[in-house]
This record gives C-alpha cells, structure tokens and sequence, in this order.
C-alpha cells in the first residue's frame, strides 16, 4: 500500500490530498490521455493482472466509448476530486463564450453531448450498472481490426475476451483465428442472407427478415451493440427487418453499415438502430442509410421518425441530413412551401421539419399558424455550414415491397 500526502500550502484552493493505493472504485483524479494531456476521470472499476491493479476510467469530458483500462502510471494522483471538477467546469464555460451555434455543432468525436437526454434518472443508473465496462475488447471483420465501443451481451463464454473473431457474411462469431479460418473454409455464404433490394455500382442494400434469418440478425445484434450504447437489442429479432449496406467486390459483399426497422411501429418510427462500422464511419454512408430509410417511408406513403433516443453522432447525423434536405427544397421554392408540403415531398415527420427549421431560425409561430421565412442568402449560409451531404440514394434503383404487402 502507498499513500501519497500533499502539503497544506498558503493558498486557500490547496487542500490536503492524501491517496490510497489500490485506489478505490468512485475516486476522481485526472488520467493521461491519448494526447499526451492529463483530463479529468472516474474509477469505475479495477482488476488485479499480475501484481499490479488496473483500472477502468470513464473521461468526465468525453462520451462513454472512450471509456478504458490503464496503469497507475498514467494517473496522476496528484489531482484531487475539486481540482478535476472544477476544471471541467471552466472548460465548459469557455467553450459557451467562444463558440458559436454553428461551431458547436461541428464538434469532434471526444466532445459531443451525451445521449443521455430521453433517460430518466433511475434507468440512466441502472443502464450503466450493468453496461459499464466494455466486455470485448477489439473485433475482427472481414480485413478490419476494430476496437469495440460499448458493453455488449454476448454469452458468458464470449465475455472478456480480448477479441473476437466475425465472419463478415454469416456473422458467426469465435474465439480463436484458427477457428474462423475453419468456418470460412465451410461458409458458403458470400452477402448478406435475404432479398438485394437496391444495387447501384458498388454499393448495394439486402433486407433481412429477423424471422427468417435469425442467427444471422441476433448476431448483428451484437456486433452492433459494440458501438451503441443506449439500445436495448436484447429485444425479438422477429419483429424487426434489417437493412445492411455493403460495398460489393469480386470476393463478396461487404458489409458497411445497416439500420433497423419494426415490421409495425406504433409510434411511427421508420429506423430503430443505425450504424456504420467505425471503419467507414465519416464517409457519407450515415447519410445514405438514414435518406433510404425515408425512401422506403416514402414508399409506404408515410411520414417517419427515428427511434428515441438518440445518440450523440446519431443526433449529429439526423440534424445534418435534415438540415440539408429541408434547405435544399426551401432554396427551389424560394420558402413558398407549407410544413404539410415539406413532410409530403421528404417523409420526414411535422415535428422534426419545425424543430429543424427552429434550430435555423428559419420559422416563426404567428398569429397561430407557423410561418417560414426563407431569404436566399440566409439560406446559402445555412447550406455552406451543413455539411457535405452524404452518399445518394437513386430511388429508381430501390426495387422492394413494403413489408404490410408482402402478406406481412
Ligand atoms: N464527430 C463529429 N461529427 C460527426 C462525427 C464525429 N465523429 N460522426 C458523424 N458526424 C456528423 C457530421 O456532421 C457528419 O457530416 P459531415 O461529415 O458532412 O460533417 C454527419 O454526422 C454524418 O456523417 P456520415 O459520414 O454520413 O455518417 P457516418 O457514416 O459516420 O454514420 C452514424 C453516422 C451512423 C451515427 C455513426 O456515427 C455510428 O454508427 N455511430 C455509432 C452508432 C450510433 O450512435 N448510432 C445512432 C444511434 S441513434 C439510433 O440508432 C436511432
Ligand atoms: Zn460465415
């Protein structure tokens, strides 16, 4: 056992810092990161490997997935619990004077918001409990090594293992490389199970029903919850059709991403999970998947709506798309369109089309009725500060019946 005193100096912020080792699971301290610079963590957990002890640090500035493990050395135990408070608490007051909305809204990966919001505080408490430290470390894809994001409930015989191992058509997972070598000598498959639904160039969409295929769906499942913290997947698979993206070669279709979507939704929703495995993230194929989820909407001749919550990135993404698809019409009509018309030609529901257009400043509540005021040169702003917009979907590609006139 160690224990580390600080001396009571003259200044009244100095207080007498006395650190136990193994530090306990709740201390706050600051931790070494990536960039060299110390920031502000928890202790979530701790484990014993070998004789020494490492612990579990949650980044009180940054989202969960850069949650990790690491040494006593990177901690610096110095920093007592005021000191790493405080300095996140001036770093988010800077960072209101400074910023501008359009700059907050263009913030890297370490510093967007939390997708805490839709959760009360009880099942917040709860979630992290049991999801609170990451289960896999890293993954094998297909000819990607991924580093994994969040807990996900694999069996217990899959649980802290370092890495495992996924073929990248079926989605059968193991252990041991040797293992997936020999499952790759056998699996015939070479796509996605399930229908092509749209194929232009290299890219191309298959739906899977999570009835007729279900291993392959619950092993998405978990592959997926990897990288999404706020969703419950643990749900029947049968409920639900998976739409998976995959850029196509002569070895195969690869998958880049999917989102999910109930064969029913009482609430409307038209997309339940979206993802983009990190190594094609920031790449446009978010934008891709969330305008063919309002393709297929459109389809059904119905309005739709992501399911809540959502995430930080998801947020980011949904803003963006909707942003520049409102934008874009409003410039053609010159702001001569009504919300009913907006929501008719995008399938994007009413609340989302005014929240947007809220956010922009682009609406006003008058006299009972909502009205859009669209100047050109407000909205080219608006449009140079939207981002890039993403991968097109070409709608004359998408061949598919919805799922209601499928018999379903
Ligand atoms: N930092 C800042 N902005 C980002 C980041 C990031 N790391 N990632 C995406 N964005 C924003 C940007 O505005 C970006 O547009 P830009 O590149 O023109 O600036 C926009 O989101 C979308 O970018 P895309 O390249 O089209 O999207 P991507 O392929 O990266 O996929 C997605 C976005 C699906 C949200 C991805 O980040 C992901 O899979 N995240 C993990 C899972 C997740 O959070 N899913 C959403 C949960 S909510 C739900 O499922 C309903
Ligand atoms: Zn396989």
């Amino acid at each position: 056992m160690f224990d580390s005193s600080g001396e009571d100096g003259g200044s009244c912020r100095k207080r007498k810092n006395r650190v136990l080792l193994p530090l306990e699971v709740g201390t706050k301290l600051t931790c070494r990161w990536r960039d060299d610079k110390y920031h502000p963590v928890t202790i979530i957990e701790r484990k014993k490997v070998n004789d020494e002890y490492h612990y579990y640090v949650h980044y009180s500035e940054f989202n969960r997935r850069l949650d990790e493990w690491v040494k006593l050395d990177q901690l610096n135990l110095d920093a007592t619990e005021a000191d790493a408070v405080e300095k996140v608490e001036d770093k988010v007051r800077e960072s209101g004077l400074k910023m501008t909305r359009h700059q907050k809204r263009k913030i890297d990966e370490t510093h967007v918001e939390e997708g805490h919001e839709d959760f009360d505080a009880a099942s917040l408490r709860e979630h992290e409990e049991i999801t609170k430290v990451k289960n896999i470390g890293k993954i094998e894809l297909g000819r990607y090594e991924i580093d994994t994001w969040y807990f996900s409930p694999f069996p217990p015989e899959y649980s802290d293992c370092n890495k495992l191992f996924f073929c990248e058509f079926c989605l059968a997972f193991v252990k041991r490389k040797e293992q997936l070598q020999r499952h790759m000598r056998k699996c015939d498959l070479k796509h996605p199970p399930g229908d092509e639904i749209y194929r232009n160039g290299s890219l191309s969409m298959f739906e899977v029903d999570g009835r007729k295929n279900k291993v392959y769906s619950q092993n998405l499942c978990y592959l997926a919850k990897l990288f999404l913290d706020h969703k419950t997947l643990y749900y029947d698979v049968d409920l639900f059709l998976f739409y998976i993206l995959c850029e196509c070669d002569d070895r195969g279709c690869h998958m880049v991403g999917y989102f999910s979507k109930e064969k029913h939704s009482e609430e409307g929703y038209n997309l339940a999970c979206i993802l983009t495995l990190p190594p094609y993230q920031r790449k446009g194929y978010g934008k891709f998947l969330i305008a063919f989820s309002y393709e297929l909407s459109k389809k059904e001749t119905k309005v739709g709506t992501p399911e809540r919550p959502l995430s930080d990135l998801g947020l980011l993404s949904y803003r963006g798309y909707w942003t520049r698809v409102l934008l874009d019409i409003l410039k053609k009509h010159r702001g001569n369109v009504s919300i009913k018309e907006l929501t008719d030609m995008t399938a994007i529901r009413s609340e989302d089309v005014i929240n947007t257009l809220q956010q922009l400043e682009l609406i006003q509540y008058r006299k009972g009725q909502y009205v859009i005021c669209a100047d050109p040169k407000l909205l080219d702003r608006h449009l140079k500060a939207a981002g890039r917009s993403g991968l097109e979907v070409d709608p004359s590609k998408l061949i598919w019946t919805p799922y209601k006139e499928q018999g379903g």
